[in-house]
């Protein structure tokens, strides 16, 4: 089969993971999904960063927006995050033309999530976000996929590594807030404006995904109740301690006899449970449902390699699909056949 051929917009800390591996497994990738995967285009801000990695085989593109209109792609990859622009208007562009897109972006998809995927139903596109959500842990696809026919009441868990990164060092190093979130943009885990991360706002952009995956429902990031982890002290964490307890920073959505419930906030779960063992940039999703029962996903939250990881994962589904398959809608149904938010309040 023809090699599926994939554009890169964004090289930073996920972006050029996935460049590294997408090279070092080329024919492994081949082997396993039937054909080749070959990055035909790539796109950043600045040309002349060394990034790591062997770029001279791809067609450098200005912007994104190009990249997404005019290169000779099947997959856009969009890697370099914001609600806005260039990646809105890019990811627009390449699913206007049936390109499919993956990306690791919850702020583009908890603005423009249900827009996008609609825009892909349009075209015969896919819109694969496995990544956008707890970083390797492939909680998109137990929700899009594998609970189908399952009603959900609840999904709750821990989905932002840098937060949980902080509050673990600082308990455990004696570290302060500032030292530990320093640490945590080094490492990479950290978003561009590390306030998204502390102030929550991560967080509940990753649980309307899954609020709507979940619940069958348009995208509500608007209606959360937030409060991030930049007034949690040492002290806090100690006296939690004390009481039997630790401080996590939870997503937790779920149904209650008014509706929908969403909300992000610091909270203390007792030391025995599972999730109050969750340590560092670790994630921990938990889907309670009436077939299942009770499903916890425990793994890697961000981070280059586990970013990328669940961006091949995305990449590796499309290679292995073939013409005129039967595509997944991106949010588990079609556009068309989700509730609205404020509808499914009172039901
Ligand atoms: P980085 O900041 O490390 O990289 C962003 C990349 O996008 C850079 O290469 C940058 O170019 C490029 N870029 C930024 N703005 C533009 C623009 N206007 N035009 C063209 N290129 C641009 O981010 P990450 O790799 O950490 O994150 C990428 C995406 O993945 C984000 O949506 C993030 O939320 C998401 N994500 C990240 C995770 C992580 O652990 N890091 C985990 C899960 C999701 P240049 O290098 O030239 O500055
Ligand atoms: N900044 C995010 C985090 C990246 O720390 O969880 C993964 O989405």
């Amino acid at each position: 089969a023809d090699a599926l051929k994939i554009g890169i917009a964004g090289l930073g800390t996920v972006g050029a993971s996935l460049v590294r591996i997408l090279q070092e497994r080329h024919e492994a990738l081949a082997t396993t999904c039937g054909r080749a995967i070959e990055i035909t285009a790539v796109t950043a801000r600045d040309r002349n960063r060394d990034r790591g990695v062997d770029l001279s085989a791809m067609t450098w593109h200005d912007d994104a927006l190009s990249l997404a209109e005019t290169a000779d792609i099947d997959v856009f990859v969009e890697l370099m995050g914001g609600a806005g622009e260039p990646a809105l208007s890019a990811v627009k562009a390449a699913l206007s033309r049936g390109v499919h897109v993956v990306t690791a972006n919850k702020a583009l998809l908890a603005a423009h999530g249900i827009a996008l995927a609609g825009l892909a139903e349009e075209h015969g596109a896919l819109l694969n976000y496995e990544a956008a959500v707890a970083g390797g842990i492939p909680v998109i696809k137990a929700l899009r996929e594998s609970l189908t026919g399952n009603t959900i009441s609840r999904v709750y868990g821990i989905m932002n590594g840098t937060c949980n990164y902080i509050l673990t060092k600082m308990e455990k190093e004696g570290l302060s807030f500032e030292a530990c979130l320093k640490e945590a943009q080094r490492l990479g885990y950290a978003e561009a404006d590390p306030a998204f991360d502390i102030e929550g706002n991560d967080t509940a952009h990753k649980l309307s995904i899954l609020t709507s995956l979940a619940f069958g429902t348009a995208i509500a990031a608007d209606d959360i109740y937030l409060e991030g982890i930049t007034n949690i002290s040492i002290d806090d964490i100690h006296a939690a301690a004390d009481l039997g307890y630790r401080i996590k920073l939870l997503g937790v959505a779920q149904r209650t006899d008014s509706g929908i419930e969403q909300r992000v906030h610091p909270t203390m779960v007792p030391l025995e449970s599972v999730i109050a063992q969750v340590d560092g940039v670790t994630n921990a999703v938990a889907i309670e449902s009436d077939i299942l029962g009770e499903l916890l996903m425990v793994g890697p939250g961000a981070g280059g390699n586990a970013t990328a990881s669940a961006v091949l994962g995305d990449i590796a589904d499309i290679a292995k699909s073939r013409p005129g398959a039967q595509h997944v809608p991106a949010f588990g149904r079609p556009v068309t056949a989700l509730l609205p938010y404020k509808q499914a309040q009172i039901q």
